[in-house]
This record gives C-alpha cells, sequence and structure tokens, in this order.
C-alpha cells in the first residue's frame, strides 16, 4: 500500500501541492491528470524520493520514504535514455546500481528484449531508434529492477497516436503479468480512461485532489464503448472547469 498523507509542497513562496491525501492499494493503476503547472510532476518525484515533502509522509508498506530506493521504478517522458549507451546497456542500468553484475544483468535483459520485439536492436544507441523503442527500453529499464511501484510522467506524450495506442497495450499485458502498483500521469483523457481503476483529476495549482473516478470496467477496453466514453465525459467536464478557472 502506498498512502500519501497531508502532502504539501512549496518552492519559496509558491504553493504547488496542496493537502494530498491518496491510498493506492497494490497493484492498482492510477491516472492522474491536471492541467499544466499544478503539480503532477512535483507530486512524483516526491513519491520516488528525489523530492522533498514540505509537509506530510509518505509510505509504501508503512515505511516512510526518504530517498531514492529500488522498490520504486519511473519513465520519463523524454525517455532518459543515454545517448553513448547501446540499447541493452540501457536496459541494465538500474540493475548495475543495484549491484547485479553486467553480465547477469544483460541476460535478464535479453531476455526482456526478446519479448518487447527488441533484440535485434540490443547494440543499436538511442538515436537510432524510434520514439516507441526508445520508451519501450525505458519501461524495461524500469521494470527489469522489480519495483513494487512504477511512476510514469506522460509516458507516451511524444509519441505519434497510434504508437501511443500499441504501447497502452503492451503495458497492460506487462501490467498483467507483475501487477505493479502504477501513477501514471497523462494529458490524455483518453489513454486515462482505456488504463486506469481510478482517476484522479488535481485542481490548477496549488494542486489538490478535485475528483476521483472509479473505472470498473474489464480490461482489454473496447476505447468506443459507451462506458468508456461516459467516463471520458466525466473526465473531460472536471478537467475543463479547472482549465477555465486558470484562464
Ligand atoms: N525546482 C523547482 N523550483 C521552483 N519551482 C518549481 C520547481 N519545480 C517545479 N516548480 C514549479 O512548480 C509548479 C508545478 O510544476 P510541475 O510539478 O512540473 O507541474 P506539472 O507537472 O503538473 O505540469 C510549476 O509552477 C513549476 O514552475
Ligand atoms: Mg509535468
Amino acid at each position: 500500500m502506498l498512502k500519501i498523507n497531508n502532502l504539501s509542497k512549496k518552492y519559496d513562496d509558491l504553493l504547488v501541492l496542496d493537502n494530498i491525501n491518496l491510498e493506492i492499494a497494490d497493484s492498482e493503476f492510477i491516472c492522474l491528470l491536471g492541467p499544466s503547472g499544478c503539480g503532477k510532476t512535483t507530486l512524483l518525484r516526491i513519491v520516488a524520493g528525489l523530492e522533498e515533502a514540505t509537509t506530510g509522509r509518505i509510505t509504501l508498506n508503512n515505511q516512510s520514504i526518504t530517498g531514492p530506493n529500488t522498490c520504486i521504478g519511473m519513465v520519463f517522458q523524454d525517455y532518459a535514455l543515454f545517448p553513448w549507451r547501446n540499447i541493452l546497456d540501457n536496459a541494465i542500468f538500474g540493475l548495475e546500481m543495484k549491484g547485479v553484475d553486467k553480465e547477469t544483468a544483460r541476460n535478464k535483459a535479453r531476455k526482456y528484449l526478446r519479448l518487447l520485439g527488441l533484440e535485434r536492436f540490443e547494440k543499436s544507441h538511442p538515436h537510432e531508434l524510434s520514439g516507441g523503442m526508445k520508451q519501450r527500453v525505458a519501461i524495461l529499464r524500469a521494470l527489469l529492477i522489480k519495483p513494487e511501484v512504477l511512476l510514469m510522467d506522460e509516458p507516451f506524450g511524444a509519441l505519434d497516436a497510434q504508437t501511443r495506442n500499441q504501447l497502452q497495450i503492451e503495458l497492460l499485458k506487462i501490467w498483467n503479468k507483475d501487477k505493479k502498483t502504477v501513477l501514471f500521469v497523462t494529458h490524455s483523457v483518453d489513454e486515462a480512461a482505456y488504463l486506469a481503476d481510478r482517476v484522479i483529476i488535481l485542481s490548477k495549482r496549488p494542486g489538490r485532489i478535485k475528483e476521483t473516478i472509479e473505472i470498473n470496467l474489464p480490461r482489454p477496453r473496447d476505447r468506443t464503448s459507451m462506458e468508456v466514453n461516459k467516463i471520458r465525459s466525466r473526465v473531460l467536464k472536471t478537467l475543463g472547469a479547472e482549465q477555465e478557472a486558470q484562464a
């Protein structure tokens, strides 16, 4: 269980997050939406232990999160791969940090690269790959350390619609196998309605939890179904109101 209690964050005088309370069950898939600048990335960075909260507390299975640790994996929008490392060595970066020796780590990574259809590219460098392929490697790198929680910050935001849909399907497949807790930030209402068990909408800055929408629909979901459409319109309505309030 990941628990966020009375969490607030200030940068000097700027209040970015205001009293966030959230309990996320093991293996729950949460999508987090909210206007630009409302503190989504900040929240993820605090959960990852990369940033300190001003007040409040975050616990994972009753243990406080006080710094970066291998229970938590993170995937960013811009892939954050090392340009000088080939795909295989990018994938094993987290394992190396954990002290796993290179050959063991490489063999583990190769298994997954095969699953993702990337085995032919293990010696390629990031600039030789498409955005979708790079993001597959970044997801693989985060998952190889076997985190309990996977944090994803607009991971598919830079991809074209087709690739994005494909990666959503692949992500759900992986998630179905390992059932990690996922906290996924997105601007896409479609993506949230397709992926989430629960959608959390933040207000404009300072980010407060504005609305929570449970989605009890089986997967894989039909993106064009009436039920999914209903979820979309609920999310759009709340988001629209926040966007207007900001304008
Ligand atoms: N290191 C920082 N120092 C000062 N202000 C910051 C810092 N990081 C983020 N901010 C500010 O906090 C607010 C929220 O940023 P962010 O979490 O990136 O929003 P979002 O991801 O929802 O778009 C923004 O106004 C941003 O300028
Ligand atoms: Mg952000």
